[in-house]
């Protein structure tokens, strides 16, 4: 068994970076209907530009705006199908619940389908919405120190745990 939590030092935002289209590749290697990754950590401690390297390594294009202020972003995703030599369809969720405070909102805001359904889920400032979100496939928490962040890696599936395992060892160390 790899182990449940994983820490990572990341000397600079490229390292951050690299690590999020790591785990995008390994995803789309074998791509499950519903993943849902967990972001927290403070403001400025990069979940934003983990999230935003994690939806271009899966092909989005054009701005990747921050969705502290309207909550979601969605985009249409197109993974080659390398099995079956198509291209799968599927959304990707970009979640900031950072304005989140009312649990009522997680209905009416169509959140818990979101969340629920199929399609890829990045979500930042999860803790707002605690006891509302599935379990994690992955949580990621963030730590600044300087331009370094410490992360940790925690795995609440096994789908979690195949993304760790899919990581190329040079990050695993680093
Ligand atoms: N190692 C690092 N990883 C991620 N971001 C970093 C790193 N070092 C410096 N930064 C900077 O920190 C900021 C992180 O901002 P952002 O990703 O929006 O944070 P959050 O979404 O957590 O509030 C960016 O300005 C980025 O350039
Ligand atoms: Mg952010």
């Amino acid at each position: 068994m790899p182990p449940a939590a994983l820490p990572l030092l990341l000397a600079n935002e490229h390292d951050t970076e690299a690590l999020a289209q790591a785990l995008a590749l390994a995803w789309a290697q074998h791509p499950a209907p519903r993943l849902l990754i967990t972001l927290d950590g403070d403001l400025g401690a990069g979940k934003t530009t983990f999230a935003r390297a994690f939806l271009r390594a899966l092909g989005v294009q054009g701005r990747i705006k921050s969705p502290s202020f309207s909550l979601l972003e969605e985009y249409t995703l197109g993974i080659p199908d390398l099995q079956f030599k198509g291209t799968l369809r599927t959304s990707a969720y970009h979640i900031d619940l950072y304005r989140f405070s009312d649990p009522q909102e997680w209905d009416d805001s169509g959140l818990r389908d979101v969340v629920g359904g199929p399609g890829v889920s990045l979500v930042e400032w999860p803790q707002r919405a605690q006891g509302l979100l599935p379990a994690a496939d992955l949580s990621v928490h963030l730590e600044p120190m300087g331009e370094q962040r410490q992360c940790t890696l925690q795995a609440g599936t096994e789908l979690g745990q195949r993304l760790f395992r899919a990581l190329p060892e040079g990050l695993k160390s680093g």
